[in-house]
Formats: C-alpha cells, sequence, structure tokens
C-alpha cells in the first residue's frame, strides 16, 4: 500500500471482472486484500450435459449474466463507479470467446466512465488469490523468498518460482492434460457428470486407494529413468489412458458402480495427487523454498489439502488458497488489479486484448 502526502495510506478501490471459463464473476475489492463483495454466476449446469465447458456456450452464457452480476457486485459492495479508482479483468489466459465477453464489457465500463482499465493474468490471479482474506501477520510471514507456486485448475499445472524481486520462472508445468482436466475427463468416462473434481473427491473418501496402481508419470516411479527436462514437469494424459484400459478390464466405466468404482477413483484420485505432491516437494528440497502456495480450482480438493498439510516440511509456509477463491472469481481478479493499480495508475488503456496462451512469464506483478 502506497503513502498520501499526509503519509496515510492511499485506498484503492477495484471493481474486478472474470470471464474466462465457465464462471461469470465480478468482484469489488480495497487495497489488495478486503473484499467488499464477490458474486460468481456458475454455467456449470449449462455445460454439464457435455461433459465440459463449450467455448461458444460459455461466451453466449457470459453476455446473458455480465451486466447483472456486475451490478450486483456494486449495490452489494454499496459503492457506485464514482468510488472505484479502476476496473481489471482477466484477459488472459482461457478460453477466447469467453475472454472477450469480459474484456470487452469491461473496455466499454472504462471508456464511459474513465475509469483506468488494467487486464489481469487469470493465473497470476489464482496465486494471488491465496493471499485473499489472509491476516497481516500471514502475508508479512509469506513475504520469505523463494515462493514455489503449484498452480492446479481446469486449464494449468504449473510450478512457478519467484524471487525477492518478483522475478518468476516457471521450472515445470504440464506435457499435455491439466490436472483439472484428468479429473473431469475421468469423471466423464465413469458417468459422474461435471465437473469431476468435487464428485471424484466425495466418492475416493469411500475408497481403498491403495487397491489399484495407477502410473506417476514422469516421476520415476516405475524405475523408468526420469529426464532432468522432466523434473518438475507433468503428464497426466497417462493416468487417463491407464484408467479407460482398467474401465475396459471391468466391463466399461459406465456400468462401474459400489466398492469397486470407489476404490478405482480413490485410487485414481491418489495417483495425480501423489504426482502432485512428489513433484511440489522435491522442487520444495531442490530450490531451498521458504513459502509455498497451492491455488486453483483442484486446490478445493480435501485429499491433496491434507497431503500438502501432512508433507510440508519444517520452516516452510504453507499458504492454502481459501476454498471460495480457489475456483475462479473476480475477487482474485480485483485484488490483483488494486496491487497492478498502484504501480501504474492510469492502466493499461482501451486497447488490452484477450490473449488465450499464458505468455512467457519472466516478472509477476505483486510483492506478496
Ligand atoms: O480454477 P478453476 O475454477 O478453472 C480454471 O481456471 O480452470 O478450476 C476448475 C477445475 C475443474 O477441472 C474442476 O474439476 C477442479 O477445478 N476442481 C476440483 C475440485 N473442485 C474443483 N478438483 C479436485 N477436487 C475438487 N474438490
Ligand atoms: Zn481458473
Amino acid at each position: 500500500m502506497s503513502k498520501g502526502g499526509n503519509g496515510r495510506p492511499v485506498m484503492t478501490t477495484i471493481l474486478g471482472i472474470e470471464t474466462s471459463c465457465d464462471e461469470t464473476a465480478a468482484a469489488v475489492v480495497r487495497d489488495g486484500r478486503v473484499i467488499v463483495s464477490s458474486v460468481v454466476a456458475s454455467q456449470i449446469a449449462r455445460h454439464a450435459v457435455y461433459g465440459g465447458v463449450v467455448p461458444e456456450l460459455a461466451a453466449r452464457e457470459h453476455l446473458k449474466a455480465i451486466g447483472t452480476v456486475v451490478d450486483t457486485a456494486l449495490s452489494e459492495a454499496e459503492v457506485g463507479l464514482d468510488d472505484l479508482d479502476g476496473i481489471a479483468v482477466t484477459n488472459g489466459p482461457g478460453l477466447l470467446p469467453a475472454l472477450l465477453v469480459g474484456v470487452n464489457y469491461a473496455r466499454g465500463l472504462s471508456a464511459s466512465s474513465g475509469l483506468p482499465l488494467f487486464g489481469v493474468n487469470h493465473f497470476f490471479a489464482h496465486i494471488y488469490g491465496a493471499f485473499l482474506d489472509s491476516n497481516p501477520e500471514v502475508l508479512r510471514r509469506a513475504g520469505e523468498y523463494p515462493i514455489l507456486a503449484l498452480v492446479v485448475s481446469g486449464g494449468h499445472t504449473a510450478l512457478l518460482l519467484i524471487d525477492a524481486s518478483g522475478a518468476a520462472k516457471v521450472i515445470g508445468t504440464t506435457l499435455d492434460d491439466a490436472v483439472g482436466e484428468a479429473f473431469d475427463k475421468a469423471a466423464k468416462l465413469l458417468n459422474l457428470g461435471y465437473p469431476g473434481g468435487p464428485v471424484i473427491e466425495r466418492l475416493a473418501r469411500d475408497g481403498d486407494a491403495a487397491r489399484f496402481a495407477f502410473p506417476r508419470p514422469l516421476t520415476g516411479a516405475a524405475g523408468k529413468k526420469l529426464a532432468a527436462a522432466d523434473k518438475y514437469n507433468f503428464s497426466f494424459s497417462g493416468v487417463k489412458t491407464a484408467l479407460l484400459y482398467h474401465c475396459r478390464k471391468h466391463g466399461g466405466g459406465e456400468v462401474m458402480e459400489g466398492e469397486l468404482l470407489n476404490d478405482t477413483i480413490a485410487s485414481y484420485q491418489e495417483a495425480l495427487i501423489d504426482t502432485l505432491g512428489r513433484k511440489t516437494f522435491s522442487a520444495i528440497n531442490d530450490f531451498g523454498v521458504k513459502t509455498a502456495v497451492v491455488c486453483g480450482g483442484v486446490a478445493c480438493n480435501g485429499a491433496l489439502r491434507e497431503r500438502m498439510t501432512t508433507m510440508i516440511p519444517d520452516g516452510v509456509e504453507l499458504c492454502l488458497a481459501p476454498r471460495k477463491y480457489c475456483t475462479d472469481n473476480a475477487a482474485m481478479v480485483a485484488g490483483l488489479g488494486c496491487v497492478q493499480a498502484l504501480a501504474n495508475p492510469n492502466g493499461d488503456g482501451l486497447s488490452i486484448d484477450a490473449y488465450a496462451r499464458l505468455p512467457v512469464i519472466s516478472t509477476v506483478p505483486f510483492g506478496i
């Protein structure tokens, strides 16, 4: 937080807008930490029949919802446009048709109100989300570097190393599917609906995670030599294929039920979590990490949270994103928007565009 001329902190109030996937969200956040309102309209039910998100359908649904969602966020916060210092919008990475709805809406609002416009990177917003709602003490301790962020969602699986200067490096990423996709595609195969994560987590609780051995790709677990370049990379398509063959052997995923279904799901979830854990803990060890952040939709998963909590080495601060800020929301976007507004009060201008893919990362826009 910067200081005004009289030495008092300057308040920054930002409206955040998020439409990168299947949630239409808006939030008002003050000073990067105080969530004044946060509204999320989920389209999950609309996409569930297709077993995954359909980008054009997502865009149409965003278009229908965005006006009401933004108005609700402003009215719940009891603020008008005059009370804001800027508008932050997710402009990538994500589904292009979906992103464009939020970006164009935010551009229009910025042009008509004169408020500065900030383009927010969704991936960084997920990391920032881990610090929303934190008390200042946690934030202070979390400032111990290097920070390792494990970002696990439907679109990403990556390990990012951040040092005290804000310099950042993606040390590992998925070579194929994101881990959230591994949950979603498994649920589709087993006829459990969309999204897969929550239902798999629930059914896994009643299963025996040690009954079936699913692969832990790129961990060297099966005695396969691991290339140095892949030490922190992920690959989940092989686990998914192993599940497909497992289902065929047992008469098909759609007909699986009871103990067999629960044990299958528990074993599959265990393979995913074990892989995430192994990679994360070896990076923590190799890079002398002081703070580990776990964020993104898959960070809602209780088994993953428990694994991280029980295995975090002594002396390493673990920042698990609060569950309500793990899946897509606009509070994390507005929060990061506040930080960007302090560094660049005039904003990025109306020419910001939407982009689908994660750009090369060299710095993060926050000192956490
Ligand atoms: O962050 P998010 O809302 O959207 C993206 O940016 O992708 O993450 C959505 C992903 C979905 O793949 C969903 O299955 C997964 O997060 N997810 C979970 C859980 N809740 C949501 N995965 C595992 N366990 C959960 N409880
Ligand atoms: Zn996300």
